[in-house]
């Protein structure tokens, strides 16, 4: 039996919740270093929410729009996930940028999800932006989050083929899938003591 204790993981999100349900099954498995403790969803009506009923992981939907300013709304999350002792603050469609004052609460323990090859199409609609743009490869990062919008260090890649016909949608299909696999491993990976960050590039150590 394996008596470490797992890492305690928060997820950030704000709609459907198909990474948050893909790092939670992994997380799920006998070996797995961590364990979702607690979801945090800006919308009230995110899909998200509902995988956290089901999965039986504390939630709460908080609105920015509660609170009369944006510190004010971003202390409040931090309370809460320290409150919970989060180690690791995982962003999975969280669709709101997070001022310095949260990012330096939490610093090198924030790591997001990209739809696209970063630095490659940071930002809104990156699917789109790749298929705009007639790229023949795109894919998914994972990295951490410091105060740009999608620029901090990369931890994990993966590649995709963009092929003629594709669109936005199938393209985010395409890439969705290898989302749901790059996620946990990154989380895995950081739990793991793997993740030095030198000079803004991550090194894994082995
Ligand atoms: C994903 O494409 C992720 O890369 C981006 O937002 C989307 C969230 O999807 N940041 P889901 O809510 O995890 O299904």
């Amino acid at each position: 039996m394996n008596n470490r204790k797992k890492g305690r993981v928060a997820v950030l999100l704000s709609g459907r919740g198909s990474n948050f349900e893909s790092i939670c099954r992994y997380s799920k498995r006998e070996d797995s270093n961590f364990e979702v403790s607690f979801v945090i969803s800006n919308k009230k009506k995110a899909l998200g929410l509902t995988l956290a009923e089901n999965f039986g992981i504390p939630n709460l939907y908080i609105s920015a729009k509660k609170f009369p300013t944006r510190s004010g709304y971003e202390d409040h999350l931090i309370k809460i996930l320290k409150e919970q002792n989060i180690d690791l603050i995982c962003l999975a469609g969280f669709m709101k940028i997070l001022s310095e004052r949260f990012i330096d609460a939490f610093r090198e323990r924030i790591v997001n999800i990209h739809p696209s090859l970063l630095p490659s199409f940071p930002g809104l609609h990156a699917q789109k932006q790749a298929v705009d743009r007639g790229v023949r490869v795109s894919g998914c990062t994972v990295h951490f989050v410091d105060t740009g919008v999608d620029s901090g260090p990369i931890i994990l890649q993966r590649a995709v083929t963009v092929d003629p016909d594709d669109d936005e949608r199938s393209l985010s299909e395409k890439i969705l899938k290898y989302e749901h696999e790059l996620f946990p491993k990154a989380i895995e990976l950081y739990f793991n003591g793997s993740l030095k960050i030198s000079d803004g590039k991550v090194i894994i150590e082995k």
